[in-house]
């Protein structure tokens, strides 16, 4: 059994209001702007609707890919939209092109972290802003994440791998583990009741 329709609707609220998040808090300007294993894309597509960036949706499933695309379509913003299959560790792209990086639900389940986390810095570029890592937001009132984070909980319990996974990555201690063993030094880890979160800085010369 997958997600209910319920935390689908509200998977796809939450990913707006991150978005939202992401862009009242860093004011990034214009430039390509990346979402790393974007699934259904709606983090990336609010991105797009409301900003000049570029944004590549990227993905290791094709199957998400192409609905990701789609939904982009549903909302016309495609023209902005840049579909990949790729993995988080091996980054189709040159050095330095993103001026945002962004990735929510994803990381818990790479094979190497670290190795993504330092392909997406090697993307990054001088000015850029990544920001990796997953839960609800800010914006929701607290008592719907709670409902959002049991819903969640519930629905990965049916797999019993990707329940360890998850669990693993949520952990400061592992999570952090993930950060130094990737050898970054300019970053925030940002984590409360049910968000972990890393933003990431380009330093010169790092
Ligand atoms: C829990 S979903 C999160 C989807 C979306 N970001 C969201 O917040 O709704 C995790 C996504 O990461 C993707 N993913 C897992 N490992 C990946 C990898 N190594 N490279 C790229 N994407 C990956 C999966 O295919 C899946 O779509």
């Amino acid at each position: 059994m997958g997600p209910s329709n319920w935390l689908k609707e509200t998977l796809i609220l939450v990913n707006k209001s991150i978005a939202r998040e992401i862009l009242s808090t860093y004011k990034p300007s214009d430039g390509i702007a990346i979402d790393i294993g974007c699934g259904s894309g709606w983090m990336g597509i609010e991105l797009a609707r409301l900003s000049g960036f570029n944004i590549i949706l990227l993905d290791l499933n094709r199957e998400e890919v192409s609905k990701a695309y789609l939904n982009a379509h549903s909302v016309g913003v495609s023209d902005k939209i840049f579909p990949i299959v790729a993995d988080a560790h091996h980054l189709p792209f040159k050095d330095e092109v993103a001026i945002l990086i962004v990735s929510r639900g994803s990381i818990f389940f790479w094979d190497k972290p670290a190795k993504a986390l330092r392909d997406s810095y090697r993307v990054l570029n001088k000015n850029g802003i990544a920001f990796i890592g997953g839960g609800f937001g800010k914006t929701l009132p607290r008592d719907i994440r709670k409902k959002i984070y049991e819903e969640v909980k519930r629905t990965i319990r049916q797999n019993n791998a990707m329940l360890k996974k998850w669990r693993k990555g949520r952990s400061f201690k592992v999570f952090n583990g993930w950060i130094h063993e990737a050898g970054l030094s300019n970053y925030r880890i940002i984590k409360n009741s049910f968000d972990i979160w890393v933003e990431i800085r380009k330093k010169e010369g790092n």
